[in-house]
């Protein structure tokens, strides 16, 4: 790993010591060597640091921590999915052994003001959104959704807590519930904020394709439906509240601590600081835990109320009604092309299922904007409201399945044309941003189609590339993909010892991404020390400011704060060094002794200056090779390649991690990940690990991963592009794609079970 670092960099890796002229001179990285890092060989690299913390189980995630004293409470979720509670009788459950309390909307008022659940783009102005909607909650008798936590019972124990909130007797009255998408399509209406998450227009026109759709040669139209998915991380939400001489202490499954602090701070009426929120490790997020969801807003009110600390965890069920879901969605797509293939028009529009309060919107139409070099395109979006949970982001939010539309119609479209489905994207490439005209900081995307067909073995040619293999279908898709880059605001503290030790401070939380390797990378080719010395001290609200970890920001932002606050140490470094004659030149730890200094502290603030950044894209090309069996009726996939783009690779180790989790994330979303509702009843059905399927590994082949980018100078982070979410934009299609090369049928409705492809034809 050092090796490969080191031969990204213009100057070489010297491991042992802190010399000072070196740590003086911040030299910069080389951003002209070109690079591909084989994912596949990343396995002989240097393991995360934190692996052994997590393979031994010394590490501690929310639910493991037991305050003195400690209490449980059991969350009651609405059965109705549309209605109004009469009555709610707490004595019912406060007669049951061990039961303490029970918090409802009889003593949850002040919820009404709670910050709703969805993200904020710029989340340290998280306190001054004024909108409501997790604290709805509890905070009438309204019910809005079957699964919304209508109260929670406090007991002694889980066992007595669980029993209280069975007992707990509450008498609703129902009314009709809203929840079938297809039937509300017509009265959909556009957000509210005009938005998509990131900022971009939910709707926007260039050019006029109607009029180029009008005359264009060539044509296609369809429409593609997304279920209702579930992020599924292993580890439930959890929280532990407690309250200390007025100030609440949290232990919490987030992706990030200060988000957190700042929704139960806004609630509570409380400082910031007078909320302290640990995340440590966190066993899987997915967009799940970005934001404060009701169950944490009633442990604090749980805790308060019994005057204990207070342990909520929710059960896989609650799992999905209570932290968000990658909503329903429709999506219309119209192209219209030259008969070479050259696109005239593109048209897409995406109809997302909300809940009757908020307004989560899948950004799905965000890359068409910029996907191809196309001068006709227009997005729209439109929201249904219905009695179902809000919907949230999870991974590749609107990547994942906007891509999954516009690189299925593209297949469609090659295959209408009997164009190679890369030559129909070459024919389009986009050298520019196409919707400002703007060159992108880099594109290797071009790399990634040339690198990830070799290493496929991918049969160029109009006609269908796979073929029979004894009685298996074989068929042969691919697809692109691409993600943006965001970044917010973000604080980093860094000290170095006199013993050479360093610690990086950040209030970050590790979802699993990485970040104690990634970011004492970070610090050790800034200082020019080695990564073996630095920690990553992150986790909780005492740390400095860090956002959420979401939209594969991280590296963005707080990267740049860690490099800020490295300048800040180097500049008070050289200052203590030219205080003293003789050691202007000395190594560091001399400099420190020399001048009884203990250590030396950094600080630095990132933040966006408010001028327009460049055009930042990660890229990827997925290869995918089925094998359906028409007598057995199996749908597998054989083979995956992934090239990716995502500039400078920090961490060939972390990165390949990140990919084929995306990947195997979108193979889910291919052929498993589906939540059903009975729409009797407005309630999901299938909603525990035995109904809802994900991939295992017995679904997914080896995947190949192959980074191709070259550091890109523009990113400011030592050429790293975004990272964690490109890997699973695209997949889906891939497979689609692959499906339809094996059988002719053309999947617009994932997840692709067999007996689809029965439907449609394919006789066992
Ligand atoms: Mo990710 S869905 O941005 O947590």
């Amino acid at each position: 790993m050092r090796d490969h670092l080191s031969s990204m960099t213009s100057r070489s890796f010297r491991p042992d010591v802190y010399q000072l002229s070196k740590a003086l001179a911040l030299t910069t990285t080389s951003f002209a060597t070109p690079h591909i890092v084989d994912g596949g060989q990343a396995a002989g690299a240097p393991t995360r640091v934190d692996a052994p913390l997590k393979v031994t189980g010394a590490a501690k995630y929310t639910a493991d921590h037991h305050p003195e004293g400690l209490a449980h409470a059991v969350l009651v979720c609405s059965p109705i999915a549309s209605g109004r509670i009469v009555s709610l009788d707490v004595e019912s459950a406060l007669r049951q052994p061990g039961v303490l309390g029970v918090v409802s909307h009889l003593n949850a008022a002040e919820l009404r003001g709670a910050p709703a659940p969805s993200w904020p783009d710029k989340p340290e102005e998280l306190l001054r959104r004024p909108d409501h909607g997790a604290g709805l909650s509890l905070a009438d008798t309204t019910v809005r959704y079957a699964g919304q936590a209508v109260a929670a019972v406090v007991a002694d124990t889980l066992t007595n807590a669980t029993a209280g909130a069975h007992a707990l007797a509450i008498e609703y009255a129902r009314e009709e519930a809203q929840t079938l998408l297809a039937a509300h399509e017509s009265e959909a209406t556009e957000p509210q904020t005009g938005q998509i998450p990131g900022g971009e227009p939910a709707s926007s026109t260039r050019g006029d394709p109607d009029k180029a759709l009008a005359s264009a040669p060539v044509t296609i139209r369809a429409t593609y439906l997304s279920p209702t998915a579930h992020h599924n991380p292993i580890e439930a939400a959890a929280t532990i509240a407690q309250w200390v001489d007025g100030k609440l202490i949290v232990h919490d499954a987030n992706q990030g601590p200060h988000i957190i602090a700042a929704a139960l701070a806004g609630a509570f009426g409380l400082k910031k600081a007078d909320v302290r929120v640990t995340a440590q490790f966190v066993g899987g997020a997915f967009g799940c835990k970005l934001q404060l969801w009701p169950h944490g807003y009633i442990a604090a009110l749980a805790a308060r109320l019994v005057s204990r600390p207070v342990k909520l965890v929710m059960t896989r069920p609650q799992m999905f009604t209570a932290v968000g879901h990658r909503p329903n969605l429709i999506q219309h797509i119209s192209l219209g092309a030259e008969r070479d293939g050259t696109l005239l028009a593109i048209k897409h529009e995406a109809i997302v299922q909300t809940g009757s309060v908020d307004e989560y919107v899948e950004g799905c139409v965000g890359r068409t904007r910029t996907r191809y070099a196309c001068p006709n395109v227009s997005v729209k979006t439109r929201l249904a409201h219905l009695n179902l949970p809000a919907g949230t982001s999870m991974r590749a939010p609107g990547k994942s399945t906007g891509s999954f539309a516009l690189e299925s119609a593209m297949d469609e479209l090659a295959a209408q044309l009997a164009i190679d489905p890369i030559e129909l994207r070459l024919r389009n490439f986009a050298d520019v941003d196409p919707e400002t005209g703007r060159p992108w900081s880099s594109t290797a995307l071009k790399r990634c189609y040339e690198v990830g067909a070799a290493r496929f073995g991918w049969r160029s040619g109009g006609a269908r590339r796979g073929g029979r293999e004894g009685r298996l279908l074989i068929g042969y898709g691919m697809a692109a993909g691409s993600y943006p880059r965001y970044a917010s605001m973000a604080t980093a503290r860094v000290i170095l010892h006199r013993s050479g030790k360093v610690v990086v401070e950040t209030g970050l939380a590790e979802i699993g991404t990485g970040n104690p390797t990634v970011m004492p990378q970070i610090v050790a080719e800034a200082l020019g020390v080695r990564a073996a010395d630095v920690e990553l001290v992150f986790g909780n609200t005492d740390l400095p400011f860090a956002p959420q970890a979401g939209g594969s920001r991280i590296v963005a932002s707080v990267g740049r704060a860690i490099l800020l606050a490295c300048d800040d140490v180097k500049a008070k470094l050289a200052s203590l060094a030219s205080s003293q004659p003789g050691i202007e030149n000395e190594e560091a730890h001399t400099v420190l002794s020399r001048t009884g200094t203990e250590s030396i502290e950094g600080f630095g603030k990132w933040e966006p200056d408010g001028s327009t950044p460049p055009s930042v894209e990660s890229n990827a090309a997925h290869f995918c090779e089925v094998a359906v069996d028409p007598d057995l009726g199996t749908l597998r996939v054989r083979r995956f390649v992934s090239a990716i783009d995502i500039g400078r690779v920090l961490s060939p180790v972390t990165a390949r991690s990140q990919i084929i989790g995306a990947v195997t994330m979108g193979l889910g979303q291919a052929l498993w990940e589906g939540t059903e509702i009975d729409e009797r009843f407005g309630r999901y059905i299938n909603t525990d690990l035995g109904e809802y399927l994900v991939p295992v590994n017995a679904d997914v082949p080896a995947i190949e991963t192959i980074f191709v980018g070259e550091p890109d100078p523009q990113t400011g982070v030592l050429g790293a592009k975004s990272a964690g979410e490109i890997g699973m934009v695209g997949v889906a299609a891939a497979v689609a794609n692959a499906v339809y090369d094996a059988t002719g049928i053309r999947p617009r409705s994932p997840p692709i079970h067999f007996d689809m492809l029965m439907k449609e034809g394919l006789i066992l």
